[in-house]
């Protein structure tokens, strides 16, 4: 498993890492996330993200390889810790959800702790910011980063203090690619791919109930890329978010076991060649509407 240094930190991470929510917000089992982490690590992941408000999905990682915390770079978020639709972004709020993460996921501390996706305006009043340098200076974390897409990643990158950017990119979600990761690179911050293989929207033949997957699955039909039709459309999808210049790690998320080993597998192939890059991105340049942004 290839691996690349996330910007300044000390991190090298591998270049597939496992995304929490799935595990939480579908409600796996214990022993299901157990062969599931176990496996991966085995196999070369390095890279563990979730955050405080996934559910169980702190306690589902913390169970299953807390035992094993040096094997992995660990990363949580902040800023919902009573749920996704209740926000709090007060400094001591903040401090407070990290402590209980870093409880619930059995260590001391985390590797990166993330802002979950706050306004440019929360972010501009900088004591949000603030508050996770205090908790860097408690040794709650060891870096500091921002979560989120759009114009508010863009201020996360140019206001030079934070280590990583976690952002979407994706063959369904190509904004960040212009915004804000050539800043990124530029200044030697981190970045994470989140929803890096666009929620395999493909796969469903009708329009998803699920809210979540529907701007991707409606962009994807406007798109409508060659490839999705073949058998290997999630080893393209990955190896486009991989060959972003800028990207250092894509975390997907699943709740299966054996798709840890499938997606690593199909990384071996390396980079997409740069034709079949650029015709992706010509196709994004040629479809997408200024209302395709970059999706939380
Ligand atoms: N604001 C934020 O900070 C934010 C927002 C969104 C996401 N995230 C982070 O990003 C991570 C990844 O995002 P995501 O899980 O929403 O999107 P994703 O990784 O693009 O897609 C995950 C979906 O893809 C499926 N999948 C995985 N490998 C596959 C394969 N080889 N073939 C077909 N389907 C495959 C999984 O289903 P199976 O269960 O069937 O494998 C799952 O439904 C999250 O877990 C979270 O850590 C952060």
């Amino acid at each position: 498993m290839e691996r690349r240094r996330l910007g300044a930190t000390d991190m090298v991470a591998s270049v597939l890492g496992f995304g929490g929510s799935e595990i939480g917000y579908q409600r796996v089992s214990g022993r299901t996330v157990a062969r599931l982490l176990e496996g991966a690590l085995d196999a070369g992941l390095n890279v563990v993200d979730t955050a405080e408000c996934y559910d169980d999905s702190e306690v589902l990682i913390g169970k299953a390889i807390g035992a094993r915390r040096r094997d992995y770079h660990l990363f949580t978020k902040c800023g919902h810790s009573g749920g996704w639709g209740r926000a709090d972004w007060r400094p001591a709020a903040l401090l407070k959800s990290l402590e209980r993460s870093v409880q619930r996921l059995a260590t001391d501390h985390v590797d990166l702790v993330q802002l979950h996706s706050c306004s440019l305006d929360v972010l501009r009043k900088g004591d949000v910011i603030a508050a996770l340098e205090r908790a860097r200076e408690r040794g709650l974390t060891r870096y500091v980063g921002y979560s989120g897409d759009g114009e508010a990643a863009r201020y996360a990158v140019e206001c030079g203090r934070f280590d990583t950017l976690q952002t979407s990119v994706s063959i369904a979600d190509q904004e960040a690619i212009d915004l804000t990761l050539p800043l990124a690179r530029a200044r030697n911050v981190g970045v994470i791919a989140k929803r890096p293989i666009a929620n395999a929207a493909w796969r469903h033949a009708r329009k998803p109930a699920e809210s979540y997957h529907q701007p991707y699955w409606m962009r994807l039909r406007a798109l409508d890329y060659d490839f999705l039709r073949a058998g290997d459309a999630a080893a393209t999808a990955l190896r486009f978010t991989l060959g972003v210049p800028g990207v250092h790690t894509a975390i997907v998320g699943t709740t299966k076991p054996e798709r840890w080993k499938e997606n690593a597998a199909t990384l071996e192939a390396g980079r997409l060649d740069a034709g079949a890059f650029e015709r992706i991105r010509a196709r994004w340049r040629e479809v997408a509407t200024p209302s395709w942004d970059g999706q939380v």
